[in-house]
């Protein structure tokens, strides 16, 4: 097992494990000083590229991004997000995973999980190729958004599918949207570290957008803390620009050749 992953799985029950987004060079290198993870979201559809949903990023452009970010990170984890349709089936699954492990050099693939996809996980394990698993929301699979985990029954059938996902070798787990409740369990249960957005701080770890809490994706669910309104410093930023350029302030000689 590689080193990096190790590193992740020993910080179960010991330290919290810091994850954040990241689509570019520039924000990766930020990241880096501070994330045990990085992860190539495929919700860059709805941040970068205005799609309403996660659906129809390609890998092609998954890719793209991943190689730009890998040059920002020399430390943390580099998790790539598989796209929808990219992993449909275990033949196509592997085939993507290694093109995206082969082509970028990054640690790991995050797949979504439908509650039946579970020997793909097992297929990349088996393939040496480490899997993270998202359970709870998932974009790639589920329309209307809703909390999960709001019944016994509905916290079982979670508790359930994590353990099935553990058993299949992914090294760690998305819980997105979990009630506080179910994500206690499933991380008190599991061997592998949780990693939580919108599921309480009982999970081993947090993962959020970057964009989202830096106040420049223009969409803030109810469990996201803006650190930042950069939208506003951007917008400042901007105006000046505008006026400066319209009264003849700028370009100053300084700014000439
Ligand atoms: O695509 C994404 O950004 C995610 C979240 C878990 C942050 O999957």
């Amino acid at each position: 097992m590689k080193k990096k992953i190790k590193n992740i799985l020993n910080k179960k029950r010991k330290s919290k494990i810091v994850s954040l987004t990241a689509y570019s060079k520039n924000i990766a290198e930020i990241l880096d000083k501070y994330c045990d993870i990085v992860l190539v979201g495929d919700s860059m559809a709805n941040v970068l590229y205005g799609h309403k949903d996660t659906h129809k990023i390609s890998l092609q452009t998954i890719i793209q991004h991943t190689l730009s970010v890998k040059k920002g990170i020399k430390k943390s984890l580099l998790v790539v997000d598989m796209p929808k349709g990219s992993y449909s089936n275990k033949r196509l699954a592997l085939k993507n995973a290694r093109k995206i492990m082969n082509l970028t050099r990054c640690d790991a693939v995050k797949i979504e999980s439908n509650n039946k996809n579970f020997s793909i996980i097992y297929e990349l394990v088996k393939a040496k190729i480490p899997v993270m698993g998202h359970i709870g929301f998932t974009p790639q699979f589920q329309k209307k958004f809703k909390i999960q985990g709001d019944s016994i029954n509905a916290i079982n059938k979670l508790l359930k599918e994590a353990l099935t996902i553990e058993k299949a070798g992914a090294f760690s787990i998305v819980l997105e949207c979990l009630t506080p409740k179910a994500s206690k369990l499933i991380t008190n249960n599991l061997k592998i570290p949780t990693i939580g957005i919108g599921s309480s701080s009982n999970c081993d770890g947090q993962i959020l957008v970057t964009d989202d809490i830096l106040g420049v994706s223009g969409f803030y669910p109810k469990f996201v803390k803006k650190y930042a309104n950069l939208e506003k410093i951007i917008d400042n930023a901007i105006k000046k620009f505008s006026k400066d350029v319209k009264t003849n302030r700028f370009p100053k000689n300084k700014n000439s050749f």
